[in-house]
Parts: C-alpha cells; sequence; structure tokens
C-alpha cells in the first residue's frame, strides 16, 4: 500500500512577537526566520517520519527548491511534485510567547494544480492505496472525484476551512482528522459527541478524529469512540502541531489498525512538536517519539 499526499508547500517566514498584532498596530518582531512549511509538506514529512511509503504531490516554484530538498532528507518521494515557474507558496507566520500563531497564506504554485497534472498523479496509484488531502491547494475536488473512481482511500484533513469547502461533495472520503472548529464548520454542531455523530450521520462510511486542543483527541469509527488525553508539553511554537498528529496517526493506523495505539503515538509526537520552533523542522523521528515515551 502507497500513501500519496497530495498538498501544499510553502516557505513560512516566521516573525517571532511577544504578541499578535492587532489590527491598526504596527509591532517590531524579536526576529525572522524562513522555515519549511505547508501542511502538505508538514504531512508527508510526518508520515515518513513515522515510518510510512510516500509520495508528495505539489506544485513548487522557482524559489521552492529548499522545499524538495527537505521532503528528500525526511525520505519522501518527489518525483511527481511539478515545477512551475512564478513564486511558491509561501506565509508569514507571528508566533507569540505562548507559542501561538497567526498565518497568512499567499497561494503561489499551490494555487496552480490543473487537472491534466491531476491525472498524470493518479497514474502511479491504484486501488486500495491511501491517498491523504487537506486545503491548501487548487483542484481538489477533481482530486477528490480521480481518488474515488481510482477506488483510493480518502484521507481529509479539511484545513483551512473554506466556505468551498463547507458545500464540496465530500461522500469520497473514508477517514477525516480535523478540529472542533473545523468540525463545526460541517455540521453546524459545537459540542464534540454531536459533531462526531453529526459526521457520522452526512458520512456514515467514514471513520473520524477529532482534535480538542488540551482536551485530547477521540476516535469515532467501527461502532467505537476511542478518547485519548492531550500531553502536557512547554509549548514555544505551535506551527505544525495539527499536522504532525494528523501524519502520526494515519501512518500508524493503517499500518496497524489499532486506533488506540495511533491516537496515543500521534499524542506523543505533536506533544513534541510543540516544543521545538518551526514547522516542517519541528516533526520528530519516530525513535525520538518512543524514547520520549518511554522515558515519561
Ligand atoms: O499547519 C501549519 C502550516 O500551515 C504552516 O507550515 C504554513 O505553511 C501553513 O500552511
Amino acid at each position: 500500500m502507497k500513501i500519496l499526499c497530495f498538498g501544499s508547500l510553502n516557505l513560512d517566514h516566521v516573525y517571532r512577537v511577544h504578541a499578535i498584532v492587532r489590527p491598526g498596530e504596527t509591532i517590531s518582531s524579536l526576529g525572522v526566520e524562513t522555515h519549511c512549511g505547508g501542511k502538505g509538506l508538514n504531512q508527508s514529512i510526518a508520515l515518513a517520519k513515522a515510518g510510512a511509503p510516500v509520495w508528495h504531490a505539489g506544485a513548487v516554484g522557482e524559489d521552492g527548491q529548499a522545499l524538495i530538498r527537505r521532503l528528500q532528507n525526511a525520505s519522501v518521494h518527489t518525483d511527481l511534485i511539478e515545477h512551475l515557474d512564478g513564486p511558491n507558496g509561501s506565509c508569514v507566520i507571528q508566533v507569540d510567547d505562548e507559542g501561538q500563531n497567526s498565518i497568512v497564506l499567499f497561494g503561489g504554485t499551490n494555487q496552480r494544480i490543473d487537472r491534466a497534472y491531476v491525472d498524470e498523479v493518479f497514474a502511479h496509484f491504484e486501488k486500495g492505496d491511501l491517498v491523504l488531502l487537506q486545503n491548501e491547494i487548487s483542484c481538489l475536488p477533481y482530486i477528490l472525484e480521480k481518488a474515488a473512481t481510482k477506488q483510493m482511500t480518502v484521507i481529509l484533513n479539511p484545513s483551512p476551512m473554506t466556505k468551498e469547502l463547507m458545500t464540496m461533495d465530500l461522500s469520497a472520503v473514508s477517514f477525516f482528522i480535523l478540529n472542533e472548529v473545523e468540525g463545526g464548520d460541517l455540521t453546524g454542531e459545537t459540542d464534540p459527541d454531536r459533531i462526531l455523530k453529526g459526521l457520522e450521520e452526512r458520512y456514515p462510511k467514514a471513520e473520524t478524529v477529532l482534535t480538542l486542543g488540551g482536551n485530547g483527541s477521540c476516535f469515532h469509527g467501527k461502532g467505537q469512540t476511542i478518547r485519548q488525553m492531550a500531553y502536557p508539553a512547554q509549548a514555544i511554537d505551535t506551527t505544525a502541531a495539527g499536522d504532525t498528529f494528523t501524519g502520526y496517526f494515519i501512518a500508524d493506523y493503517y499500518a496497524s489498525g489499532d486506533a488506540a495505539h495511533a491516537l496515543d503515538l500521534a499524542s506523543r509526537a505533536s506533544a513534541i512538536a510543540v516544543t521545538r520552533p518551526g514547522a516542517a523542522d519541528s516533526i520528530p523521528l519516530r525513535s525520538e517519539v518512543e524514547a520520549w515515551t518511554a522515558s515519561k
């Protein structure tokens, strides 16, 4: 079974600030660094570090070489990535003293994915392979359609949530991995149990992991709900903590079939990620996650 992660690749320009800037305010930053990021790239790296065989699909621009190297260093296959003229996807991220962030995205080449390229990518996959998607690239409805036609297992992390995504046909999705806000947007509910029920009513064949920040996470599927606590950690940068969780959970769940084990592993991996700066750079190796587990 191969895993295709079809998603964004961003250059993250990260500004460290005491507090996130308010409307109309000008503030000085404490420092700026550029890191590799993008929800797609981060999730590919988390999958690979957790031990899964991953092919990344997406598009880089003239300034995107570092992103390819970053994926290759993590043993992600990069041969399907498209190289386009023009600027890469990028973003401005502010990270405050509590490690919380705010992000402004520029789509760049992430928003130039077209049907011809999607057809080329899917020619390399077959029935039973997995495809992991987020919402930072163009052509998502066609990608969902194509994956369903190929009878691949579709996993969707509906992030960032948009109006278009809220009305998209998501019937091809076999697994949702999302937070409370995204779950609320898709179901109109706010209570976690009602969000899970709402998703089950709309997509009866899909399984779900709902992440609840400091309150942990839960898996709902196969007639059972499994709850997992969040591990406490001293956060310095929460960027990509969700992507780390997603990659680790999916890699472990589809390898072992054990949702409880996968939730626990993913929670530990994301607890480590928040203690490190940057997006992709903060994702731990599986050996680090297991050592951290052993030492707690
Ligand atoms: O999920 C974190 C990511 O969101 C960042 O790396 C940034 O690129 C944005 O896509």
